[in-house]
C-alpha cells in the first residue's frame, strides 16, 4: 500500500497517482482555482482510486448547489464500491461523502471525527469537518477538532501551515483572538500565499477594530493571491469592510466592481452564482444601502441569479442574502415565490431542513417585510430565532448583516428593547462599540435616548 504526503495509506495504482493526489490535496487546502484540474489529473493517473471519487463528490457538495447533488451521490457510490477493497479510512471517507450528499450532516461530521481519532494527520478529513462545521454554525466543533489533532502536528508534517490557518480560524470564531492571530501569522510566515490563514487574521483585525492594520495586511499579501479560488473574492470583501468602517464607500464600490464582483472575471463567470460570492455581494450592497449609498443595477444582477436558484436551501446562510437582492430590487413577488419553494424544500426530513424552516426562512421573510414597510412584522419574525441565527453558518463578521436587518426593523418599529438586543450582540462580538461602528452608530444613540 502506498502512502501520501501525510503518511496515510492510500489505494492508488502508481507513484504518479500518489503524486497527483498530493498535488490535489495541497490545491484543495490552498484554495487553488485549479483544484478541479488537479482532480482530473488524478483521475487520469488512476480512475479507480477511491479518494479521487471522494474528492470529486466533495467538490460537488462544496458548491452548496442543489443541481450538483446527484453528481455527488454518484461519486459517493463509486467511491464506496472502489473503497471496498481499500483501507477502512478510505471507506469512512466514502461513507462521510455519502452522508453529506444525503443531507445527513451530523453523520458526515461524526464520520470525519472518527477518522481523525485514528488518523490525526488526515488533512482532508480535518478540513472537510472544519469547513462543514463552519457552515453549520458550530465554532465549538471547529475548536474541539483543532484541539484534538493539534498534538499530532508540527512543522515536520507536510501541510502544517495550512493546519495552523485552520487552527487560527477556529480560534477566531470561538472568540480567542490572541491565539487566532498568533497561529494565523505563523502560518503566513511559513506560506504567505495561505489564503485561509490570511483570512483568519483579517477576521481578527475586523473583530478587534484594527482597520488600518487590516488594509495593510491585505495589501501586503495581495501579491500572493494569484491563482486563488473564490476565497480571494472573500478576502477582498474583508478589505472592503475595513474601508466601510472608515467611511470610504467609493472605495468599497470600486472593490465590489473590480475585486469581488467583477462579472468579466473568468473566476466569477465560471460559477456566477456561487454561494460565497452571492453572500459577499449582497451583504456589502446591503450595508451600503443602509448608509444611503445606491448600488444602481448591481442588485438586478444578483436578483436574476437569485431567481434562478428558487428553493435551493443547501446553504442556509445564503437564503437571507438572496432575499436582500429581491428586497432591494423591489421584486416582492419573486421573493415570495422563492420563499414558497424554500418552504416546500424545508418540509423534507433532517436537521438541516428543520433549521432552514425554523430559522433561515423567518429571517428571510423578515427582510422582505422590513423592506416592504412592515418592520413590526420583521421584528416579530426574527425575535424568536435570534438565539439560533448563528447556526445558519457564517462568521461573526458575516452574521453582522443579519443583526443589522433586525436593528433596522427594531428602529423602524420604535422597539427600543429589540434594538438594544442587537446592540448588545454587536458589543459582545466587536471591540469597536456600536456607537462608533458604521451602520450601528445612529441606532446606538437612538436606543439609549429614551
Ligand atoms: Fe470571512
Amino acid at each position: 500500500m502506498r502512502r501520501d504526503a501525510q503518511g496515510q495509506a492510500v489505494r492508488m495504482a502508481s507513484d504518479e497517482a500518489v503524486a497527483a493526489w498530493n498535488h490535489l490535496v495541497s490545491g484543495y487546502l490552498g484554495y487553488r482555482a485549479d483544484a478541479p484540474a488537479r482532480l482530473k489529473a488524478l483521475l487520469a493517473a488512476d480512475a479507480e482510486a477511491p479518494m479521487a471519487h471522494v474528492m470529486r463528490g466533495s467538490f460537488a457538495m462544496l458548491a452548496f448547489n442543489r443541481a450538483y447533488v446527484p453528481a455527488a451521490r454518484e461519486a459517493a457510490s463509486t467511491a464506496a464500491r472502489l473503497a471496498a477493497s481499500a483501507t477502512p479510512r478510505e471507506q469512512a471517507h466514502a461513507a462521510a461523502l455519502s452522508a453529506w450528499a444525503d443531507g445527513a450532516l451530523e453523520t458526515a461530521l461524526s464520520t470525519w471525527r472518527g477518522i481523525l481519532a485514528e488518523h490525526p494527520h488526515d488533512v482532508v478529513a480535518f478540513r472537510m469537518h472544519h469547513f462543514l462545521a463552519f457552515w453549520m454554525g458550530r465554532p465549538e466543533e471547529m475548536a474541539a477538532s483543532a484541539a484534538s489533532v493539534r498534538p499530532a502536528w508540527d512543522a515536520s508534517v507536510p501541510a502544517h501551515s495550512a493546519m495552523l490557518g485552520c487552527f487560527a480560524f477556529a480560534a477566531e470564531e470561538s472568540g480567542d483572538q490572541v491565539s487566532a492571530e498568533r497561529d494565523g501569522r505563523a502560518a503566513i510566515a511559513s506560506d504567505p500565499g495561505d489564503l485561509w490563514a490570511a483570512h483568519a487574521v483579517a477576521h481578527v483585525l475586523e473583530m478587534t477594530g484594527r482597520e488600518e492594520e487590516g488594509i495593510a495586511w491585505t495589501s501586503a499579501l495581495e501579491p500572493h493571491w494569484e491563482g486563488g479560488s473564490q476565497l480571494v473574492h472573500h478576502l477582498w470583501w474583508h478589505r472592503a469592510l475595513f474601508h466601510l468602517q472608515r467611511g470610504e464607500t467609493e472605495t468599497v464600490l470600486a472593490l465590489y466592481d473590480r475585486r469581488f464582483r467583477d462579472l468579466a472575471s473568468p473566476l466569477v463567470a465560471s460559477h456566477a452564482d456561487l454561494y460565497i460570492d452571492m453572500q459577499n455581494a449582497a451583504s456589502m450592497l446591503w450595508r451600503l444601502r443602509r448608509l444611503g449609498v445606491g448600488a444602481g443595477p448591481r442588485w438586478e444582477e444578483l436578483a436574476d441569479k437569485a431567481e434562478a436558484r428558487a428553493g435551493d436551501i443547501l446553504s442556509a446562510f445564503t437564503l437571507p442574502h438572496w432575499m436582500m437582492a429581491f428586497a432591494a430590487s423591489g421584486r416582492w413577488e419573486a421573493g415570495c415565490r422563492w420563499l414558497d419553494a424554500a418552504h416546500q424544500a424545508a418540509e423534507g426530513e433532517g436537521a438541516h431542513a428543520e433549521l432552514v424552516g425554523q430559522v433561515a426562512l423567518p429571517v428571510s421573510q423578515a427582510i422582505l417585510e422590513q423592506a416592504r414597510g412592515e418592520p413590526a412584522r420583521a421584528v416579530a419574525l426574527m425575535k424568536p430565532v435570534l438565539g439560533r441565527m448563528h447556526r445558519l453558518g457564517g462568521s461573526h463578521a458575516q452574521q453582522d448583516v443579519l443583526w443589522q436587518v433586525f436593528l433596522d426593523a427594531a428602529v423602524a418599529a420604535g422597539d427600543r428593547e429589540a434594538a438594544r438586543r442587537a446592540l448588545e450582540w454587536s458589543a459582545s462580538r466587536f471591540a469597536t462599540p456600536p456607537a462608533r461602528r458604521a451602520g450601528w452608530a445612529s441606532a446606538a444613540s437612538w436606543a439609549v435616548a429614551a
